[in-house]
C-alpha cells in the first residue's frame, strides 16, 4: 500500500505551526500531566513524532528535559524556528539507533502512530522504545480512536468520507483539519484498539493503564459528539 507522510509538506507544516490547543485538541491533551504524573518517575524524555514542538514544549513545561524527533524535515524546522533552544532532531524513519539503550524516564507519542503504516513498522519502533527506556520508564501513546474516523468533531470532519464507515485495521482514513487554514484531508491509518494490544506484546511491552478522555459539558467549547464519544485513546506502556 502506497502511503506518504503528509507532514513532509511546507505548506501543511506551517499551517500545523499555528495549531494550539483549541477544541477536540485540548481533550487530548487535558489529561496528560496528571496521568503522566501518576505513572512517571524521573524527567528525561523523548517526545516521539514532535511536529512543530507544541506536544515537545508541553512536557518541557512539565519539568522535563525533552528531545523532540521527527521524520519530517519541514516539522523540525518550524520547531527550531519557534523555539530556537529546544532540542529537535531530524530521524530516519523506523531509526533510533543512535540513541543509547536505558536513556529516557518516558517516551511520548502524540498523534504520530495515525501515520505509521505497518505493524512491521509500529513493532521496530515500540521495540526501540523498549530499548530507550530506563528500567522503570514509561511509554506514553496517544492515538485517534476508530471512532474519530466514523463521527464529527469540533475539530474535524470525518463523515464526508465514505471509505472510512467500511475501513478495517491498516486501511487509509480521512480527516479534515477545522482548526488549520490548510484544509486538504488528511491520511491517516486506521489502527484499532486489539491491534494496538498485539503489537505492544510483540515489542515486549506491559500495558499498564488506557484512557479515553471525554468532553465536560462545562468546558468552553462547542462539542459535538465529544461528551459521549472518546476521540482519542491513550495507553501507558511500562518498560518490560
Ligand atoms: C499530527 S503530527 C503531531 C505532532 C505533535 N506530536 C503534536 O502533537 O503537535 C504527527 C507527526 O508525526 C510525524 N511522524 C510520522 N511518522 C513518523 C515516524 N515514522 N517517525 C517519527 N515521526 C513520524 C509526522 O512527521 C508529524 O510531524
Amino acid at each position: 500500500m502506497d502511503f506518504t507522510n503528509c507532514y513532509e509538506d511546507t505548506k501543511r507544516a506551517e499551517s500545523y505551526a499555528k495549531l494550539e490547543f483549541p477544541g477536540t485538541y485540548y481533550l487530548a491533551y487535558r489529561d496528560l500531566p496528571a496521568i503522566t504524573a501518576k505513572h512517571v518517575k524521573g524527567n528525561t524524555a523523548m517526545d516521539f513524532g514532535c511536529g512543530a514542538g507544541r506536544s515537545t514544549r508541553f512536557l518541557r513545561n512539565q519539568g522535563f528535559k525533552v528531545t523532540g524527533v521527527d521524520i519530517s524535515n519541514e516539522m523540525i524546522t518550524m520547531a527550531n524556528s519557534i523555539d530556537p533552544n529546544g532540542d529537535y532532531r531530524l530521524v530516519e524513519e523506523g531509526s533510533l539507533g543512535h540513541f543509547a539503550g536505558n536513556s529516557f524516564d518516558l517516551v511520548q507519542s502524540i498523534f504520530t502512530f495515525d501515520n505509521i503504516p505497518t505493524e512491521e513498522l509500529k513493532v521496530k519502533l515500540f521495540s526501540e522504545f523498549n530499548r530507550i527506556l530506563r528500567k522503570g520508564g514509561y511509554m506514553i501513546n496517544l492515538v485517534s480512536s476508530p471512532e474519530i474516523y466514523t463521527h464529527d468533531w469540533a475539530s474535524f470532519i470525518t463523515t464526508c468520507f465514505p471509505d472510512n464507515f467500511t475501513a478495517k485495521c491498516g486501511d487509509k482514513v480521512k480527516t479534515i483539519m477545522k482548526d488549520v487554514e490548510d484544509q486538504r484531508p488528511v491520511e491517516d491509518i486506521l489502527w484499532p484498539d486489539e491491534d494496538y494490544k498485539k503489537v505492544y506484546k510483540a515489542a515486549g511491552l506491559e500495558l499498564v493503564a488506557t484512557y479515553r478522555p471525554l468532553g465536560k459539558k462545562n468546558e468552553p467549547y462547542q462539542w459535538v459528539n465529544e461528551t459521549h464519544v472518546a476521540p482519542w485513546v491513550i495507553y501507558v506502556l511500562a518498560k518490560a
